[in-house]
């Protein structure tokens, strides 16, 4: 058996599923989803258009006139045989992710761990959720605020998590009693289509999840559908600042709630006192997850002075270490890009970065296809392109700072505010520096901060909302107030 094959074949789902039926697009059209290793095809998927859309959303508006009657208990039960199915199935779902987006396999692993952990959180929370009694202005009134689903959710999610990703938008909706309409990645569909079929394994009624993929060209008539139609009553996104601010003009209209998990730019900074050791293994950890595709890692690494040299040769070494290959091969930890568009924009940062005076000190080659091997660029400045734009790839862009107040300025002086790092051992510094960081998100001596349990998401132009965390379950739920009056 190939290292990559399914156990369960019928995972590998090339449908749309719309109701509780696997469909094709009404126009019967089909696009590719390849590996991106080398190009060879997985499977061919539904290529969706706007009849495809209206479908699935009128599955989900009808699905909610019941759905949001069931009690907490029933949807956490769901959400919890739900859980079970992906953890029994957990080998096979990280073959999908590593066939269709590159990640080592056992990397494709973790991230079927750390989905599956989003939908026991919000199984765990469904049953948590709660109103208020408010304390009556007169005595001829009682006042509550109870909370209720918002309606049906439109899900779009990116291609670097294909699992986690929509796991922790449909956990919290279906938790809240909310429907949902999603619509995967265009390279990275096939995972979201085997998490609905354990879903509907799992006892899902119809209607309450839709999924419907479309090609790049089509996305936009597909989620447009839904970003004009006003049933829609929230629209949960990630992926890039310009995207979610059009989906954002484009849900004014209709006054959606919106939940945006966009670009970062995160600084990771090195002070003189940092435990250098951990310091190298939390950016490691932290930059090359996901071969650097990850919207939380760091792309803009500061060093100081008296620790430059000796820091930028422990993460030198540490990077020079690295496998490059494809999922399937043992012992991999850096994957292929997800596309020849993202490989070759790696490309022209580091080359812009050396025409601008950076110093390469390993890696940086396109090696085949999509692969890039892992590099170091020293005497980065805040004019190049690896520190103005995201980089989105197995890059170290090194600047070094002198003081605390030179590199806070620097930090903030970006629109993003996703994530941030900082290593140091003044616990004075800990305080003051993480409390004046312009970010959702902050690794103080650590590198890996998502989790569940933690609320996850960005200020500035990183959007708004937060996913995980008790909070992650109010994005899909409205307060409403009732107030009962005449009594005597
Ligand atoms: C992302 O890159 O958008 C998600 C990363 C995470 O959940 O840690």
């Amino acid at each position: 058996m190939h290292k990559l094959d399914l156990h369960r074949q019928d995972l590998l789902v090339a449908s749309n599923f719309i109701g509780s039926d696997w469909v094709g697009a009404s126009s019967g059209r089909r696009f590719d989803v390849t590996d991106p290793s080398d190009g060879s095809l997985i499977a061919s998927v539904p290529d969706s258009g706007k009849e495809d859309a209206e479908f699935a959303l009128e599955a989900a508006h009808v699905a909610f006139a019941s759905w949001r009657t069931t009690t907490a208990r029933e949807r956490a039960d769901l959400l919890k045989r739900w859980h079970a199915l992906v953890t029994q199935n957990e080998e096979d779902l990280a073959r999908l992710i590593a066939r269709e987006q590159g990640k080592p396999l056992a990397e494709g692993l973790g991230e079927v761990q750390y989905a599956a952990s989003y939908i026991e959180w919000f199984a765990e929370g469904a049953a948590h959720v709660t109103g208020d009694v408010i304390a009556s202005p007169t005595r001829q009134r009682r006042m509550m605020a109870v909370k209720e689903p918002v309606g049906v959710v439109a899900v779009v999610t990116p291609w670097n998590f294909p699992a986690a990703m929509i796991a922790r938008k449909i956990a919290p909706a279906l938790a809240a009693g909310c429907t949902v309409v999603a619509k995967p990645a265009e390279d990275t569909p096939l995972t979201a289509l085997a998490l609905a079929r354990l879903a509907l394994e799992a006892g899902l009624p119809a209607g309450v999840l839709n999924v419907v993929c479309a090609s790049r060209s089509n996305t936009p008539s597909v989620v447009d559908t839904w970003l004009d139609d006003v049933r829609v009553r929230k629209v949960s996104f990630t992926g890039s600042t310009p995207i979610g601010k059009r989906l954002a003009e484009r849900s004014a209209p209709t006054l959606k709630k919106l939940s945006l998990e966009l670009g970062g730019n995160a600084p990771f900074i090195v002070f003189d006192d940092a435990d250098l050791t951990a310091a190298a293994a939390g950016l490691l950890a932290a930059k090359f997850r996901n071969s650097g595709q990850t919207c939380v890692s760091p792309n803009r690494v500061f060093v100081q002075a008296g620790v430059y040299e000796d820091f930028a040769d422990r993460i030198t070494q540490l990077v020079a270490r690295l496998k490059v290959g494809a999922a399937h091969e043992d012992n991999v930890q850096i994957g292929p890009l997800i596309n020849a568009r993202a490989a070759e924009k790696v490309v022209t940062h580091i080359g812009d970065a050396l025409h601008r005076g950076a110093r390469l000190l390993v890696g940086g080659e396109r090696a085949r296809g999509n692969f890039i091997t892992p590099a170091v660029l020293v005497d980065v400045d805040d004019k190049m392109l690896v520190s103005c734009e995201e980089t989105f790839g197995p890059v170290v862009a090194i600047s070094r700072f002198s003081t605390e107040e030179e590199v806070l300025q620097k930090a903030n002086d970006t629109p993003f505010g996703l994530a941030s790092y900082f290593y140091t051992r003044d616990a004075a510094r800990i305080w003051r520096f993480s409390e004046q960081l312009e970010t959702g998100i902050v690794g103080i001596n650590e590198g890996i901060t998502s989790s569940a349990a933690a609320p996850f998401g960005g200020i500035k132009e990183s959007g708004y909302g937060r996913e995980g965390s008790i909070h992650g379950i109010d994005d899909y739920l409205h307060l409403k107030y009732l107030c009962h009056g005449g009594l005597s």
